[in-house]
């Protein structure tokens, strides 16, 4: 067995099971993808985390951790878009780890995926909650404390938090067509709120309050990295669209690290305007920094139009991270290492709405119940652990099959993918312990599960032994040339 679990699945398997079927509908361009990665990566990070990160831990040097996270980001998101032009199908890092390092590694970051996945969507919408009864509040209609806070903080059950993913669900089952349309609108309101907060803040930075520059030292500023990191989480989101994009090989990697870039700016403005506004230690008494800065200098409606996009932000991540989390599962299924029923393609919506549903009721189960920052601290760590092992990934991939054509090839390999492995380790290391422990647990259930299910109903395993019909060919030999997916793949193909 222990020279079976690291079979691998050819590339060309990959591709031709997206024609499964008949594939989902491919809509999506650059434009389309880097909407869908902002959409996904502003969210509660800059809205929420920014407070408490500089409060406790960065002070006014948020600004570094910021870069020491982008940097991070930046040199793994390299790393997704080699493998995203070279591998476009829905599974992401799960995909690449099963061409470059087996099957079991497939698994294990899979899982990975599915906590990072399955969190964010309930960290967030309990975010989304939060700043949805806060809107509520404000115009008289103030909600009972006990149907909008989990059990552990006092109340009975978050019904808004559930209640926002199922609105998502709903959405998304609709078919990617009208997701990435409510997608796109929502990012343009959410992009001229942090444009507004930067306008309006600009002229109000007293540098006077980046003194001391770094209350808690170097070690503050790394911890502050750890946090919000969570605020960049997203642009990987955008390579689990790939069975959608018209054309994978190069809309992929654009759309990953435009989507990346523009959110990096942002976020280095917004920070550096946010700790000239405010003395760091306040926003220790606020859970909306952004709009509390506005408050503090003045500008009510800014903090109010602030607030209203905070929440569409919010629903975006939510929608991106709903889009990316059932496909995700559907690609698991397609391979066998999850039940074939979440793998099923809806032939009126052309989208996976079994897996859809899969995602919805444990998010929002989780999301009614367990406080934000349970859920919210295990998501960073679920990500990195994949960010690291897509970034082994590449290297082992150029040295097994080093002709494959690369649309995109990430640049000064081994050195980018070596320092994106160093920058996620050292910002895994500064989580707290008991962030590690409750990662460690996971990845032993998942573990569990592979060798009780995944491992017996691969079709890996099924093929070898000719219960598959379908052939499979474990370890095929690559042929130099990639095929070109979005070459008239599909009869579904919207113009
Ligand atoms: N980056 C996303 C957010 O900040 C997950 O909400």
């Amino acid at each position: 067995m222990s020279k079976n679990i690291f079979r691998t699945k050819s590339i060309n398997q990959f591709l031709s099971e997206t024609k499964q079927d008949g594939g989902m509908n491919r809509v999506l361009g650059t434009f389309g993808l880097t909407m869908l990665g902002i959409g996904c990566i502003v969210g509660t990070g800059i809205f929420v985390l920014t407070g408490i990160a500089a409060a406790n831990f960065s002070g006014p040097a948020l600004v570094i951790s910021f870069v020491i996270a982008a940097l991070a980001c930046g040199c793994a998101a390299l790393c997704y878009s080699e493998f995203a032009a070279m591998i476009p199908v829905a599974g992401s890092a799960y995909t690449y780890g099963y061409v470059a390092l087996g099957e079991f590694w497939a698994w294990v970051i899979g899982w990975d995926l599915i906590l990072e996945y399955t969190l964010a969507l309930s960290a967030v919408s309990i975010g989304w909650s939060g700043y949805f009864g806060n809107i509520l509040t404000n115009l008289g209609l103030a909600l009972p404390k006990e149907f909008i806070t989990a059990p552990e903080e006092g109340g009975l059950i978050n019904l808004p938090a559930m209640a926002i993913i199922w609105i998502i669900t709903l959405i998304n089952m609709k078919g990617i067509t009208q997701s990435s349309l409510v997608n796109d609108i929502i990012v343009v309101i959410k992009l001229a709120v942090v444009g507004l907060f930067i306008a309006l803040g600009v002229s109000h930075v007293d540098p006077a309050n980046w003194t001391p520059f770094m209350p808690y030292g170097w070690s503050g500023v790394f911890t502050g990295a750890s946090v919000i990191f969570f605020a960049y989480i997203g642009f990987d989101a955008v390579s689990t669209a790939a069975e959608e994009v018209k054309n994978p090989q190069k809309d992929l990697p654009r759309g990953i690290i435009l989507s990346l870039v523009i959110c990096t700016v942002l976020y280095i403005a917004v920070s550096a305007i946010l700790t000239g506004m405010v003395p760091y230690l306040q926003f220790k008494t606020t859970a909306a920094p952004v709009a509390y800065a506005l408050q503090l200098v003045g500008y009510h409606w800014g903090a109010a139009a602030v607030s209203v996009g905070a929440i569409c932000g919010l629903t975006s991540v939510l929608l991106v991270m709903c889009l990316g989390q059932s496909r995700i599962l559907f690609v698991m299924s397609r391979d066998g290492l999850l039940p074939r029923f979440f793998g099923h393609i809806n032939q009126k919506t052309k989208t996976p709405v079994r897996s859809s549903l899969l995602v919805a009721v444990v998010s929002s189960i989780l999301a009614g119940l367990v406080p934000i920052g349970v859920v919210a601290e295990m998501v960073n760590i679920g990500t990195l652990g994949a960010f690291i092992i897509v970034s082994a990934s590449v290297i082992i991939l150029r040295k097994k099959a080093p002709d494959r054509v690369r649309p995109f090839r990430c640049p000064l390999v081994p050195l980018i993918p070596i320092l994106a492995i160093l920058f996620c380790g050292v910002l895994v290391v500064m989580l707290p312990t008991i962030t590690q422990i409750r990662f460690v647990v996971w990845l032993a259930i998942g573990l569990v599960i592979y060798f009780g299910y995944g491992y017996k109903h691969s079709i890996i395993t099924k093929a070898q032994k000719g219960t598959l019909t379908a052939p499979v060919s474990a370890a095929a030999e690559e042929p130099a040339q990639a095929p070109a997916l979005h070459e008239g793949a599909h009869s579904t193909i919207e113009h």
